[in-house]
């Protein structure tokens, strides 16, 4: 295999050296590119650029593999829980007992929220958007912890993670009650930590708190298969953000924004408000098929399709054997799960999306969880977030050790040239 890779261009060549990772991925560093050629590449969506060399994710789209650590998800999924996937996603190994007990006795710790925050959730409306006061909250917490973290202290990196961990969920079960208007909740130092979180969002003032075990078992889940997913958009947005040394709740918060879109996290509420349309209109999914072909409609059948899986999302299988568990546990019969059904099946037989490879992604499964576990529908983005929270803890983490320069990408103009400013009179 070469080492190097030859660009020509207008008579002359230039030489670029040719990385490998650790799965022989390959990849032309044009590093001196622009030095050496005065070009620059051009790769709207980044399809086909590495903004940085990782060794927390591998993810092959083509033949549907996802590895956390090298570790394959579907081992996880089984054997793992969510806060040991989350130590190994931001520290690199599995944690031994000791370690684990260290890590959730620190977290614990660290679960509460300054009082005061109360006042900055009061200011909002029940009718806004979950996501926007989650990115809100997190954003706000930097008022209450206002000194940036000393990148350069292992001790200082982990509590700051640590910090985040333990507080992120307050603000997740904040949002949610309050959207309830139920009382807020601090939880419980006794339960597990996604017990606890369930606890935090679901616990009746009147009533006490019973744990089910199958849904706990189904959201535990649920983050794993969230957990991290290498270079995504709010990834990206995250390490973006980071990459100017903002800091790292600041870096969150605008993950957060990133995730919110119905193009990437914000998927699995269309996919439910989608399924509800659907039945609205009668049931006849046909019909909408044809709408999600019908190149002269904007329609898009929502929780198909990927960026880079064009295999099935192995997450997607997972979740779906869950959601088929969880369904039958729960003893759940709903019309927009038949319907969400209908259309999997006949999406996997229609010529359309199986030419172009668009399968159900995890969103279209989750979204189905989510709603059997009674959670509302503009909630289940948020719970995408908490799931991918140590995956952006991990990411930046990464990004400020290897010390990664700021991320600035350039353009190609192609706006007015150079024109003499003409005076409002004369407009
Ligand atoms: N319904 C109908 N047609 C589709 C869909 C869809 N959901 N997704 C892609 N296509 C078609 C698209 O029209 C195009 O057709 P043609 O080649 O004839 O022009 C072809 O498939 C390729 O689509 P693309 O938009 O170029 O693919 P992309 O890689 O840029 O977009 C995607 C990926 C996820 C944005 C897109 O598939 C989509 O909009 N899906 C629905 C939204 C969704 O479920 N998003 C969640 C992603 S998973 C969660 C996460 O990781 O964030």
């Amino acid at each position: 295999m070469p080492d190097n890779a030859t660009l020509e261009y207008n008579g002359q060549k230039f030489e670029f050296p040719v990385i490998k990772g650790t799965e022989n991925e390959l990849a032309i560093d044009i590093n001196t590119l622009r030095a050496k050629s005065g070009m620059i590449t051009l790769d709207p969506g980044y399809k086909n650029t590495g903004s940085c060399e990782s060794a927390i994710t591998f993810l092959d789209g083509e033949k549907g593999i996802l590895r956390y650590r090298g570790y394959a998800i579907e081992e996880l999924a089984e054997k793992a829980d969510f806060l040991e996937v989350a130590y190994l996603l931001i520290f690199g190994e599995l944690p031994d007992k000791e370690r684990l007990e260290k890590f959730h006795h620190d977290i614990k710790v660290e679960s509460t929220v300054d009082e005061e925050m109360k006042k900055i959730l009061d200011g909002f409306p029940k009718s806004a958007h979950p996501m926007g006061v989650l990115s809100s909250l997190t954003s706000a917490l930097i008022a209450f912890n206002p000194v940036s973290v000393n990148v350069s202290s292992e001790k200082a990196m982990y509590y700051a993670i640590v910090r985040i961990m333990a507080k992120f969920p307050v603000l997740v079960a904040w949002t949610l009650r309050k959207k309830m208007g139920l009382p807020l909740d601090y939880g419980d130092d006794s339960l597990g930590y996604v017990e606890n979180i369930h606890k935090m969002m679901f616990k009746k003032p009147n009533k006490e708190y019973v744990k089910n075990k199958i849904v706990i078992e189904a959201l535990d889940k649920l983050l794993i298969l969230h957990a991290d997913h290498e270079q995504n958009c709010s990834t990206s947005t995250v390490r973006m953000v980071g990459s100017s040394h903002a800091g790292l709740f600041a870096s969150l918060s605008a993950g957060i924004s990133a995730l919110w879109g119905p193009l990437h996290g914000g998927a699995n509420q269309a996919v439910l408000e989608m399924l509800e349309a659907i039945e609205a209109d009668g049931g006849d999914t046909q019909k909408y098929m044809a709408k999600a072909k019908d190149k002269n409609d904007p329609f898009r059948l929502m929780g198909f399709g990927h960026r880079v899986y064009k295999n099935f999302d192995p997450r997607a299988k997972i979740i779906k054997k869950a959601a088929d568990e969880v369904l039958g546990d729960l003893g759940i019969e709903d019309p927009v799960l038949e319907i969400a059904k209908d259309l999997a099946n006949e999406a996997l037989e229609d010529p359309y999306f199986v030419e172009r490879k668009l399968y159900p992604n995890v969103d279209f499964y989750s979204g189905i969880i989510y709603r059997a576990l009674g959670i509302p529908t503009d909630m289940f983005t948020v719970m995408f977030a908490l799931g991918r929270l140590p995956g952006w803890i991990a990411q930046w983490r990464e990004m400020r050790l290897r010390n990664e320069p700021i991320g600035r990408p350039r353009q190609v103009y192609i706006g007015e040239n150079l024109r003499p400013f003409v005076p409002l009179d004369r407009r």
